[in-house]
């Protein structure tokens, strides 16, 4: 049965982890869980003032649907309170449960695998090189309307991935039993007929 099958998908900023997930939960049935949400509501949080451990322990299901949740400077702050371990301890639970419940789940974000869920069914890890990477998170802000260059949107997502993969608690790296995706060359369906493929091969 699936009532216990977790699928962890981690990976570098903008690789595609939400997009192949959202994907693969379609596939299998499964619920989703984008845990860069919770870093992004309590990196909003702070821009307005709040302390940042204040924000993660009253994380409320409102604050997840913040119309600026997608933008560089709230995710530059979550970057910044993602290295509080007193705020990742915060949203343990909560990831832990959501991937326990019954029907299965896929869960992406940057320690899923290695913290989070380490005895994940289905372990990716999803990258791109930084220059793709940065293009497809330009394109997607240019889209919503955003005024922004591409060389800022790459030094965003450079100095993102330099402090995920630098912190002491639960640093951006793949977990030892994870597959990795490199999506650089690939489109979305590739991408994602390739992650479907690696966790069938677990399921098998
Ligand atoms: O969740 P993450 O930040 O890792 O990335 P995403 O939001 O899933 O993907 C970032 C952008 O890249 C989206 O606009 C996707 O449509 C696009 N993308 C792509 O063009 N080709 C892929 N193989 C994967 C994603
Ligand atoms: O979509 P993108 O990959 O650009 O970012 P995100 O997944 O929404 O994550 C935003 C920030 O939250 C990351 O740069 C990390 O610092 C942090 N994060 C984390 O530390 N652990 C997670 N499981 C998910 C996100």
């Amino acid at each position: 049965s699936d009532a216990a099958f977790t699928i962890a998908i981690d990976g570098p900023a903008a690789a595609g982890k939400g997009t192949i997930s959202k994907a693969v939960a379609a596939h299998f049935g499964f619920r989703h869980l984008d845990t860069g949400l919770l870093y992004r509501a309590v990196g909003a949080q702070v821009l307005l003032g709040m302390e940042p451990l204040q924000a993660a322990q009253r994380l409320s299901a409102d604050m997840l649907e913040g119309a600026n949740l997608r933008s560089p400077e709230v995710a530059q702050s979550a970057s910044r309170v993602a290295v509080i371990p007193e705020v990742r301890a915060a949203l343990l639970d909560f990831q832990r449960s959501f991937a326990r419940r019954a029907g299965g789940a896929v869960l992406d974000g940057r320690d899923i695998g290695t913290v989070i869920c380490p005895d994940a069914e289905a372990k990716i890890f999803v990258t791109a090189s930084a220059d793709v990477r940065a293009r497809r998170r330009f394109d997607e802000l240019v889209a919503a309307g955003a005024a922004i260059s591409f060389e800022q949107v790459l030094a965003d997502v450079l100095e993102r991935d330099a402090r995920d993969r630098d912190r002491a608690e639960a640093p951006l790296k793949p977990a030892a039993d994870a597959v990795t995706i490199d999506t650089s060359t690939l489109d979305i369906e590739e991408a994602v007929a390739a992650a479907i493929k690696a966790i069938e091969a677990r399921r098998a």
